[in-house]
């Protein structure tokens, strides 16, 4: 049985949680959950006892605590499922995540994915150009540091407004919250200087949606996601926790699997 431990009990951790106890991922099984706030009948309180009792630790807590643990989790030996992967914008902890020795590093495709296909173009040959554009509820989209205009027509208009246009390096630092699937692009295909980010706010849309559109000498490619919202957190997409699943039933190397 593969022991999962899981940093992060809240909309994300708390399916992921109750689906393993529920045996969903056949041949993992849940051993441990780390959480400050939360309480689960398999909480433990400090992270060498998560480690004890884990061959892979999922984080599903957020920036703060991949800064905090990553490392320690992947020195440990233990494979390590990274679920904010936002926080990988941060080069140095990129580097730091990534150098460490020990267990398995591995990135959660979460919110959306395809990254097969495109990562199998870049093997044919150079992707030239690689955008995202992420359309959310237009009164999600509104921040302080707008022009006031911007914000009135994202509060009160009837049309799609474009907040912003530029590299998913900048996306990720004005937007932490949509960084996710713009850094899980950006970490999968050409980087976060060279992906083209548009965020939209649209008073129509309900749903947060995502199209991503790649070409390249192997071709030309068009991703669309719609998800629902969480449930527990109307940022997190419902489908995230199910990605992790996923994700858990990949590690445990069923006989028969997609690659
Ligand atoms: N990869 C993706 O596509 C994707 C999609 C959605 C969300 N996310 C990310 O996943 C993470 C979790 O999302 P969520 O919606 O479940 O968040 P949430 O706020 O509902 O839950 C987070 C939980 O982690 C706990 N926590 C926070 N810091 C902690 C720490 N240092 N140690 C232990 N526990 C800690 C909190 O108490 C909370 O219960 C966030 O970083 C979010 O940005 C990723």
């Amino acid at each position: 049985m593969l022991r999962v431990g899981l940093i992060g009990c809240g909309a994300i951790g708390s399916v992921v949680a109750r689906e393993l106890s529920n045996g969903a991922v056949e041949g993992a099984e849940l051993t441990a959950v780390f959480d400050l706030v939360v309480d689960h009948p398999l909480q433990i309180d400090n992270l060498d006892s998560l480690l004890s009792r884990s061959d892979v630790v999922v984080e599903a807590a957020g920036h703060g605590a991949l800064h905090e643990h990553g490392v320690a989790v992947r020195e440990s030996g233990t494979d390590l499922l990274v679920v904010s992967i936002g926080a990988l914008a941060d080069d140095d902890l990129e580097a730091r995540l990534r150098q460490a020795e020990g267990g398995r590093l591995y990135l959660c495709t979460g919110a959306i994915g395809g990254f097969d296909i495109l990562r199998a173009a870049m093997l044919f040959g150079p992707l030239e150009e690689v955008a995202i554009t992420s359309t959310k509820p237009a009164v999600a989209l509104s921040r302080p540091w707008m022009e006031q205009a911007v914000q009135d027509a994202l509060a009160g208009g009837s049309e799609p407004v474009r907040v912003f246009d530029g590299p998913a390096r900048e996306a990720c630092a004005l937007f932490p919250e949509s960084a996710n699937v713009t850094a899980t692009l950006s970490l999968a295909t050409v980087g976060f200087d060279r992906v083209r980010v548009q965020m939209v706010g649209d008073p129509e849309v309900t749903r947060v949606r995502h199209v991503v559109t790649a070409s390249g000498v192997a071709g030309t490619y068009k991703l669309s996601f719609e998800n629902a919202a969480s449930p527990d957190n109307p940022r997190t997409s419902a489908v995230t926790a199910y990605s992790v699943l996923r994700a858990i039933g990949d590690i445990c190397r069923p006989p028969v699997s997609f690659l």
